[in-house]
């Protein structure tokens, strides 16, 4: 029985990730360290919590004396590391919990593996997940690579990219065994609303304007949030310890041309008339140091590791406003904070 602690697990990303790991695994036991903040919600998570291998833990990384004690409780085999502050108009308002949780988040986490693992470092593994946007910003042509230099514009990007740096520095100067994936954007379901895709689905479903920074010009690379997992559990498992592998979905979608499809497919799936959405289209300024263009090249995780996305966008698109549309009582929920109601029935902060 091996345990792994995962950071940030009632999240986005890190719902998918426990859910995977907990169903695909029954001989690991999962611990889901987790703050709860705003963005993480354990209605993400009902259709695993009573799983015999799990447990949840509400705490936050930025709590090192706690991080110690855990490690201690508990022998841990392995870290995935998710926990972090997510977006990116939040960092630009308020950068200070970028720092907290980004950076001191996960220098405590590193400390305690460093510690808890000091005797006996064989079959440990300290897996952190980071972002493109650490690269900073493409023009019109090129790919990010696992070598391109850093040169992150925004508060999250910056607390990224020195948690990245953090983690290589642990590996290269403590032998702590470490691998760091950098992925492209993520979509699908579970996602918080305030990040572009679920926004816009949530603002045409109440007919509210759909607010485009700048031109809409600006390139990303989305990939199906199931797709990150599989690499993550891959690279978990097969990845080569301090090594860095990018994570991308070769699908670059500039802003505007992405909304104007999600704008046609909401108006078949509401019976609304073609074009009726596109009319909530509404320019506004542009985001401050808004990145030009995110392109992930992700060949060395395709040659190594034989990993490759699953979903073509148009699929995955589909299913993802499905899911918004089916998940309406959950969108309600992670915009009205009852979720804590239900958090505070289900579990007791005090376990540790
Ligand atoms: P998210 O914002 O949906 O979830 C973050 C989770 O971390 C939440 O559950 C939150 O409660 C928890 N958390 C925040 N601060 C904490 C703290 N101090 N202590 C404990 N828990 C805390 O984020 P996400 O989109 O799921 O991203 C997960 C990770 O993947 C992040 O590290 C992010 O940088 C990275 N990433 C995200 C994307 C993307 O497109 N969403 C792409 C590449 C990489
Ligand atoms: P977002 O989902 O915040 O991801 P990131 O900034 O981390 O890439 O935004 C994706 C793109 O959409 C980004 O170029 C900013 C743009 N955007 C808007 O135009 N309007 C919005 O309301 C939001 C949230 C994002």
């Amino acid at each position: 029985m091996k345990t792994i602690l995962i950071t940030g697990g009632a999240g986005f990303i890190g719902s998918h990730l426990i859910r995977l790991f907990v169903n695909k695994y029954p001989n690991y036991k999962i611990i889901n360290l987790d703050k709860l903040t705003y963005a993480g919600n354990l209605a993400n998570l009902t259709d695993i919590e009573n799983a015999p291998n799990y447990e949840f833990v509400k705490r936050d990384i930025v709590d090192g004396d706690f991080i110690q004690r855990l490690f201690e409780k508990n022998t841990i085999d392995g870290v995935i590391h998710l926990a972090a502050e997510s977006h990116v108009d939040r960092s630009i308002s308020n950068p200070m919990e970028f720092i907290q949780t980004n950076i001191v988040g996960t220098v405590n986490l590193l400390n305690a593996a460093k510690h808890g693992w000091k005797d006996k470092i064989e079959g440990k593994l300290f897996y952190h997940i980071s972002t493109d946007e650490v690269y900073g910003s493409l023009g019109d042509t090129g790919f990010f690579t696992e070598t391109t230099a850093y040169d992150p514009h925004s508060p999250y990007s910056a607390s990224k990219a020195s948690s990245d740096h953090l983690v290589r520095s642990y590996h290269d100067t403590f032998g702590l065994p470490i691998v760091i994936s950098n992925c492209s954007n993520n979509y699908g379901g579970y996602q918080f609303p305030e990040k572009l895709i679920p926004l816009f689905i949530h603002n045409i479903k109440n007919n509210k304007p759909l607010p485009v920074y700048g031109k809409g010009e600006n390139v990303r690379d989305w990939l199906y949030v199931e797709d990150h997992t599989a690499a993550i559990d891959l690279i978990f498992h097969k990845g080569k310890k301090g090594e860095t592998y990018n994570i991308g979905g070769n699908n670059e979608w500039t802003n505007i041309d992405l909304i104007r499809v999600i704008c046609k497919t909401m108006d078949k799936k509401l019976d609304r008339k073609e074009g009726s959405s596109e009319q909530l289209i509404t320019f506004v300024k542009d985001r401050a140091g808004h990145d030009m263009r995110y392109a992930i090249d992700s060949s060395k995780l395709q040659n190594e590791l034989n990993w490759k996305p699953s979903l073509q966008f148009e699929e995955g698109i589909e299913k993802t406003i499905n899911w918004y549309l089916e998940n309406e009582d959950w969108l309600n929920n992670v915009t009205s904070g009852d979720y804590l109601k239900y958090y505070k029935e289900q579990y007791s902060e005090n376990r540790y």
